[in-house]
């Protein structure tokens, strides 16, 4: 349709106007939509479109509403919600009693997140979240923000949410849609709001918390870091800003600091770290480099990351205790005695490795990659208590530990605390989404428990992540596994064809 038309001048407009990247996969939406209003308008010449796409903004917005994808649904990652109204909130009303909490949906699609947050405070605060609450939803794509507007929905909008929620707050219409009922629908206001564009309106301003999520990730990295930077400006003193889960650590930039809570991380709006600080704060996440000059905070106490003292052996009777220690090492390469850790690890030799892994920590505690492994042969050699102290002091060290999450879920797994095993999980896959092994082990466990819907997503994102490359590659690469990355996806395969509905 479009043969070797010239898409560039539109990816370049797109871009700066946006925020949108238009590559690869993306590059056949963008023809299609150009095709589509270049019909509407009756024209045929791209170069012609592109001069009426310069001087005219509202057909520049129809043809950006074409290419937004708002796919959206009620109580969507219903645990930032939660956590809202059991840990943000309360702290907001302490603090600011001479006016109401802000909270800003940015990027709010049809406005199905605004109104579940609405709904939220209904359910906790009663008919006093009307004086003690603003929720405000802002998008670019003014066709959503009129049907946020309107509050009509269909049944695919209701996938998240509690059926009880539906009778109380919504009334049923017709053809199978329902409409938010007027309270809900009067406590949020709507907007049509470019977050990229020269200013953001009055009823933006200074919000107490800012939920961003499933919106960056259409943005390539340097419109990513230009919004999160001019909603962190937005920000009131001590303000949060929630982005998705897979969208976390792009956002650790510098800008907010990076905030633990549970198995949640979201941003919050504290005096900058001194730059030593973060140019010391070491990390050791295998996977995730880019944490490597951080900041967390836990709970609700703001830290910069310490610098840890160096990391000794445990207790006496731990395996690399001194006067247990087999051998010393004389002064040597640790990098090379280390890859042969690896190397004895993963040909199963597992009391040798750890003879090695115990010279190197007591040559060099502050060798973290060491204990990791260590950590992951005791798991393997199913000694669990160990492996859950050695976890215990990596995460002293490092709070965003990857493989330290992975280890305490398999280890809670093999405890039967299923529970515990998919919060660890899926704290691992809060810090790197493509931890597979944390999708896979989270996939085995709704098994069993006969959640086939998310058993198969989670063995799904597992293959998918899987065709992506090597292990080494995918992080996670020390882990001794008794099974190679082929015989993980067939195990994949094979769940998920045991999961295909019967037919009939
Ligand atoms: C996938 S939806 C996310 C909806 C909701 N936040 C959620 O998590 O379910 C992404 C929304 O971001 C909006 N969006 C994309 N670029 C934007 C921009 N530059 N300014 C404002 N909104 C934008 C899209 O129009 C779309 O409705």
């Amino acid at each position: 349709m479009n043969g070797d038309m010239n898409l560039t001048p539109f990816k370049e407009l797109l871009l700066r106007t946006c925020g949108h990247s238009f590559e690869k996969e993306r590059e056949q939406a963008l023809s299609v939509s150009l095709f589509r209003r270049m019909a509407v308008q009756g024209m045929a010449g791209y170069d012609a479109y592109h001069a009426l796409l310069l001087r005219d903004s509202d057909e520049l917005l129809r043809l950006t509403e074409l290419l937004t994808v708002n796919e959206t649904y009620f109580f969507r990652e219903p645990d930032h919600l939660n956590m809202m109204a059991d840990t943000l909130l309360p702290e907001f009303m302490a603090l600011r009693k001479q006016r109401p909490i802000r909270i800003v949906s940015a990027g709010c699609s049809t406005g199905e997140e605004p109104y579940s947050i609405a709904i939220m405070l209904r359910e906790r605060f009663g008919a006093a979240s009307e004086r003690l609450f603003e929720v405000v939803g802002v998008d670019i794509d003014s066709t959503v923000i009129a049907s946020a507007q309107r509050g009509v929905y269909g049944k695919n909008s209701f996938r998240g949410m509690d059926k009880s929620l539906l009778e109380r707050y919504f009334e049923a219409g017709s053809s199978g849609r329902y409409q938010v009922c007027d309270a809900i629908r009067k406590q949020v206001g709507f907007e049509v709001v470019n977050l990229l564009g020269p200013s953001y309106p009055e009823r933006m301003q200074l919000p107490d918390i800012i939920l961003y999520r499933n919106v960056s990730i259409y943005f390539p990295g340097q419109v990513q870091r230009e919004i999160f930077g001019r909603l962190a400006e937005l920000l009131a003193a001590e303000g949060a800003l929630l982005v998705g889960a897979a969208e976390t650590f792009h956002h650790d930039i510098g800008v907010l600091s990076l905030v633990k809570q549970d198995s949640l991380f979201y941003y919050r709006k504290t005096p900058p770290l001194v730059f030593e600080e973060r140019r010391t704060a070491s990390r050791f996440s295998t996977t995730s480099k880019r944490l490597e000059a951080g900041a967390v905070r836990t709970g609700s106490a703001a830290v910069a990351k310490p610098q840890p003292p160096p990391m000794r052996p445990q207790a006496t009777n731990a395996p690399d205790s001194p006067a247990k220690r087999p051998y010393s090492l004389p002064r040597v390469d640790i990098r090379e005695r280390f890859d042969e850790a690896i190397t004895l690890a993963h040909s199963k030799q597992y009391d040798t490795a750890l003879d090695v892994l115990a010279a190197i920590i007591e040559q060099d505690g502050t060798f973290e990659k060491a204990y990791v492994l260590k950590g992951s042969l005791l798991l393997s050699l199913s000694r669990f208590d160990e492996a859950l102290v050695v976890c215990k002091t990596v995460l002293e060290r490092d709070p965003l530990c990857l493989e330290a999450y992975l280890m305490l879920g398999i280890i809670a797994r093999q405890m039967r605390n299923n529970d515990e095993a998919i919060k660890r999980f899926r704290e691992a896959i809060y810090l790197d989404a493509t931890c597979w092994l944390a999708h896979f082990h989270t996939g085995e466990i709704l098994y069993a428990q006969g959640d086939e819907k998310r058993s198969r997503s989670s063995f799904e994102t597992t293959l998918k992540i899987l065709a992506g490359g090597p292990l080494k590659e995918l992080g996670q690469a020390f882990f001794p596994l008794s099974f190679n990355a082929e015989q993980f996806a067939v195990i994949c395969r094979h769940k998920l064809s045991l999961l295909v509905p019967a037919k009939g």
